[in-house]
């Protein structure tokens, strides 16, 4: 495995641990029973993924390296902006809805190792439950007529996109295999149709849908 490969699966298990601690303070701060059994099952799941990551390091031989948003504008600091549970939620949608596309593009990559092409995968799938879920919570939402669903993915999509973009630049200039997956990944960006944007459309949620 190469140290850009390292790196990368180190920073995926600092995005999924990440992920898992927003979450169960989540479910440790909303009033909803609901929605605290939710998080708290959604903050197990990526709690999994980060040490399914880590021990793919570990069987490499080669410990998780610290990551962290060093320069402090990358989209998990946006949490900041949730002010509540529907916030918080479009937050996680919009991350969420583009896990799978990245892992997609990971997965493009030649020479991946069988193992790390093996668990980009599984992950991949397992994203489908975590994004049905919280899509089918902002569904019933937006049904009642909360205004609120569209504005909030509008604002956490936006920022999800340039901050997106903006990782997609500092994987070019690393130079070497992040290189590499940068470019393939710009060269498939138009094909992302960011699905969370179906909740803009008046009146989508009386039409039928099916997500995850
Ligand atoms: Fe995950
Ligand atoms: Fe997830």
């Amino acid at each position: 495995m190469s140290p850009g490969e390292q790196f990368l699966i180190s920073r995926y298990a600092a995005s999924e641990l990440a992920g898992a601690l927003l979450l169960g303070k989540a479910a440790r701060k909303t009033k909803d029973p609901y929605l605290r059994s939710k998080y708290t099952w959604h903050c197990a799941e990526e709690a999994r993924h980060a040490w399914l990551w880590m021990e793919l390091l570990g069987e490499t031989g080669t410990p998780a390296q610290e990551v962290h948003d060093e320069t402090g504008d990358q989209y998990f600091r946006a949490v900041e902006k949730a002010q509540d549970d529907l916030d918080f939620l479009a937050f996680v949608h919009v991350y969420e809805m583009r896990v799978p596309f990245h892992f997609g593009m990971h997965l493009k990559k030649s020479n991946l190792s069988e193992p790390l092409r093996k668990l980009l995968h599984q992950l991949q799938l397992e994203e489908g439950s975590h994004l049905s879920w919280v899509a089918d919570y902002l569904e019933e939402e937006q049904k009642k007529g909360n205004p609120r669903v569209a504005e909030a993915l509008q604002m956490f999509g936006d920022l999800e996109d340039k901050t997106y973009r903006m990782d997609i630049k500092r994987l070019q200039m690393a130079g070497g295999d992040l290189k590499k997956l940068g470019d393939i990944i710009e060269q498939n960006l138009h094909f992302y149709t960011h699905p969370w944007k179906r909740f803009l459309t008046p009146n989508h949620a009386k039409e039928p849908t099916s997500v995850g």
